[in-house]
């Protein structure tokens, strides 16, 4: 077996899967899915084909054609990080239906109870399909470089309506011969046409990683914001439908802009979904319709940025992808540049900078976190036995910013936006490695790689000498200010006038890692941070707080990690509790871990109980 992916079981020498037929029965009761899939291979197979699950079990396989049954075989033992290996002995077809059942405590997937809505009276489910957790809802060949078309008949309580990430077909009756299948498994015959049941059917017509498939069922409601563009959220959040529409009013200009910079826009629909708020990530760039956290919803249209991130990925990431997982600077490098470019455009050249000023220290703190683990700080690097959602960081983010300015400050703008277009016309609805990239990158610019050191870039340790720390007058401004504190000096009122969250968000990351308790105290009490409303304000200030012993604001921290469960500040508020604290930040961790555990989505629970069992 040659693995193309360190986390996958698909083999090399196999077909990959080029479309996926999916039939899905939800039964909220249970927080189960009664599903077949049927895979169509590229070519005709004979042997034993690899694929990916994860707390799935299976029922029966067939081969579609005939309906005879398939010998398979599932490996005894999971892999902890991979799931469990399932493989179907295949002679000769080139597709295969397999009829299997989700576990409630699939990776994937977060059921909320009525009482975790907004609205109180209705369930909810969502996905969240990054890196690996695809193969929790359905058996696929779980890689990047496996990129299939896809549809789905969904079927769910007719109180519910399904949003996906591919376009809508129609909302229709449930008809009883179309569950045969699924009736085969563990679904009972009159329940797929039961009177209190609808099926909603979604088709994917552009080929994608299986890492972007996603939906999200509940009671949802939306307005429309552009001609493209409709914004959900639960329908019984009226304020926070009002609150996104204008939050995200200017969606269909940083679409434009995307399309002057990076070329076509191919997805036709780019819609915005606003999910609870144990929503573990800030945006998740699903195609045609973009997951968001409610906490990017502020009123001061910094929520634009997160818009600006994920629409990017509409180029980056999603046209152009990483192979694996072992080349993610790919897409979040990229995507982070043509960000800041829509940004720059959309929002000015100062908030551009700001940002990327953000990132910088953001950058050399992730040095800090990973000085034992230099293998980290590499764009591409090595994740053979590695856990995607245990190494996450701003590594491929910002270095791969810093990597991808670096070359266009070495052939300038112009030049390198004309390089960009060509390199996403070349490789659209591809995957592709580091080596791809490099390549073209040397064809296209000749002479580059005795200009900028590339091998150092993308296969060494640490910040090349030759990036870029961004420059500008606020930002100097605030550096220094954070530097003055540390003398014992605070900002005055008149010197913060002007400053929104992210200007505070840099100030408080330049600050020391813990100050005196005194004066981290009094500064809240100037400017009421630990009660902004901005998570990222708040969030920089409580892990000062718990670093500095400041224990007032323990009631807050707890407050806050009860009502959000987005990594970014999971992550580290409870490092700081647990890593810089004594007996007391460690109990309040594990404390509010076992009673806030079950409101979060199962990769935020992965990811907190590993942060714990390091230190505690
Ligand atoms: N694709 C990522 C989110 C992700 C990464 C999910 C890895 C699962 C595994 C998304 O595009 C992203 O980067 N989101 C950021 C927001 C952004 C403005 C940098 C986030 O969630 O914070
Ligand atoms: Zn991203």
């Amino acid at each position: 077996m040659a693995p193309i992916d360190p986390h996958s079981f698909t083999d090399s020498s196999h077909p990959l899967t080029t479309h996926v037929s999916l039939s899905l029965y939800l039964d909220f009761n249970s927080s189960i899915i009664h599903g077949s899939a049927l895979l169509t291979l590229s070519s005709a197979f004979s042997g034993e084909l690899s694929l990916d699950t994860r707390s799935i079990s299976i029922d029966t396989v067939l081969d579609p054609l005939t309906l005879a049954p398939l010998p398979y075989r599932v490996s005894a033992t999971p892999d902890p990080i991979r799931g469990t290996q399932v493989v179907v002995v295949l002679s000769g077809q080139s597709s295969v239906l397999i009829v299997y059942s989700t576990s409630p405590s699939a990776s994937a997937l977060q059921w909320l109870s009525p009482l975790q809505t907004f609205s109180k009276s209705h369930p909810y489910v969502y996905t969240q399909c990054q890196a690996i957790h695809a193969r929790s809802i359905f058996p696929c060949q779980d890689t990047p470089a496996a990129r299939i078309r896809y549809d789905v008949v969904m079927n769910i309580p007719n109180s519910l309506s399904a949003v996906m990430s591919a376009r809508h077909v129609r909302r229709r009756l449930p008809v009883p011969e179309e569950a045969k299948h699924l009736e085969a498994g563990s679904l009972g015959s009159s329940l797929w046409s039961g009177e209190d049941r609808v099926v909603e059917e979604f088709a994917m017509e552009q080929p994608i990683p299986p890492y972007l498939f996603a939906f999200a069922v509940g009671e949802l409601g939306f307005r429309e914001v552009g001609p493209r563009t409709r914004v959900y959220t639960e329908s019984a959040a009226v304020e926070l439908l009002d609150a996104a529409a204008l939050e995200f009013a200017g969606t269909e200009d940083m679409i434009k802009q995307g399309e002057m910079l990076f070329g076509d826009y191919e997805w036709e629909r780019f819609d915005l979904l606003v999910l609870p708020p144990s929503f573990p990530y800030g945006g998740m760039e699903n195609p045609r319709m973009v997951f968001l956290t409610p906490t990017v919803i502020k009123g001061d249209s910094s929520g634009a940025q997160v818009v600006a991130h994920e629409l990017a990925h509409s180029w980056t990431g999603n046209l152009i992808t990483n192979i694996n997982n072992e080349h993610f600077w790919l897409n979040e490098g990229f995507t982070t540049y043509a960000e800041r470019r829509i940004v720059e455009v959309v929002q000015g050249a100062d908030i551009a900078t700001l940002n990327m000023g953000i990132g910088w220290r953001g950058l050399t703190d992730e040095m800090e976190r990973f000085k034992d683990n230099l293998e980290c700080t590499k764009l591409w690097n090595n994740q053979e036995g590695v856990d995607p959602d245990d190494v996450y960081s701003q590594v491929p983010y910002e270095k791969g910013f810093q990597f991808v300015l670096r070359i266009e400050r070495q052939i300038g703008r112009t030049a390198f936006d004309e390089f960009l277009k060509k390199y996403i016309a070349t490789f659209k609805f591809k995957s592709i490695d580091t080596n791809t990239f490099l390549e073209f990158l040397k064809a296209n610019i000749p002479g580059i790689e005795k200009e900028i050191n590339l091998q150092l870039w993308t296969e060494g340790v640490g910040i090349p000498e030759d990036a870029y720390e961004p420059v500008s007058t606020i930002y100097t401004k605030i550096i220094s200010l954070a530097k003055e504190f540390k003398e014992g000096r605070m900002p005055s009122e008149d010197e913060v006038a002007e400053w929104n969250g992210q200007e505070w968000e840099l100030y408080l990351e330049n600050l020391p890692k813990s100050c005196e308790p005194s004066q981290v105290m009094a500064l809240d009490k100037r400017y009421r941070l630990a009660e902004s409303k901005d998570y990222e304000v708040k969030v920089s200030f409580l892990q000062l707080a718990i670093a500095s012993k400041c224990r007032e604001y323990h009631g807050e921290v707890e407050k806050a990690l009860k009502a959000v469960g987005r990594m970014k500040y999971l992550r580290p508020l409870f490092t700081a509790l647990a890593q810089t604290g004594g007996t007391e930040e460690k109990q309040l961790a594990k404390q509010v871990f076992a009673e806030a555990r079950e409101t979060y989505h199962p990769i935020a629970q992965g990811v907190v109980e590993s942060i714990l069992s390091k230190y505690i």
